[in-house]
């Protein structure tokens, strides 16, 4: 399988980034192919008013490396790692701005609609968050708006590890072990089991295949 991280952080070998690297090694170690990319290479550039920037075949002018960046990067891969420090209570702007660009090429006047479309859709995906302050509500909207996002693109959101730390690296110091907690998460991107239920979701009233007799209590 192919797993692209995003690292959004304008420091590139910060906090977000030592989780993201654990996460690869994590991923690399499962047999999978790692594409690492910083955003910092390809996204310049906010979203525009789409009126005033889109050519007249609908494709984007905005003429930095983003559309690189979706087409050969995000789009082949089966499941994407978001790497970002919290910043302000948020992703950062880069990682905001990778997904408002989305946009563009989603939107049905853009010729690369169909591609795009069907590219973002039923992936996995990982978060990684590095922050300075540890309380549980410093990510919780952060997290929450990644819940929603990863629903809206119907990709599967597979964890969340958080690293608390602030000066470079210093997230190896977290007692929590986040960088460990990342790597699992990349070693079993693929084998993470997600369920969301609705009332009338048949299923099975155990979650996991049943254990043999002896260890059935
Ligand atoms: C602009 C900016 C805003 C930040 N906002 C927060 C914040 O709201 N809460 C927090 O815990 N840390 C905040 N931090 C600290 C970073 O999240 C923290 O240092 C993180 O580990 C940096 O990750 P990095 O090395 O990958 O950039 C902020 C840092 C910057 C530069």
């Amino acid at each position: 399988m192919k797993v692209v991280a995003l690292s959004s952080s304008p420091r590139r070998d910060g906090n977000s980034w030592a989780l993201a690297q654990a996460a690869g090694k994590g991923v690399r170690e499962a047999g999978h192919e790692l594409d690492f990319v910083h955003l910092t290479d390809y996204v310049d550039r906010p979203l525009g008013d789409c009126r005033q920037c889109r050519l007249s075949n609908g494709s984007c002018s905005v003429d930095d490396g983003y559309e690189r960046l979706l087409l050969d990067h995000v789009l082949p891969a089966d499941a994407i790692i978001y790497a970002t420090p919290l910043h302000w209570y948020g992703m950062t702007g880069r990682l905001k701005d990778f997904f408002d660009r989305l946009f563009c090429y989603t939107s049905a006047s853009s010729p690369h609609a169909e591609v795009a479309n069907a590219g973002l859709m039923h992936k996995r995906a990982a978060v990684l968050i590095s922050c300075e302050e540890s309380y549980r509500g410093a990510t919780l909207g952060l997290e929450a708006q990644f819940q929603e996002l990863t629903r809206y693109l119907r990709q599967d959101l597979v964890g969340i590890v958080v690293g608390v730390g602030n000066s470079r690296g210093e997230v190896e110091r977290d007692p929590a072990r986040p960088l460990e907690a990342a790597a699992d998460l990349g070693r079993r991107l693929f084998d993470i089991k997600v369920t969301d239920y609705r009332l009338d979701t048949e299923r099975s009233n155990r979650v996991w295949s049943p254990a043999p007799p002896d260890e059935t209590y």
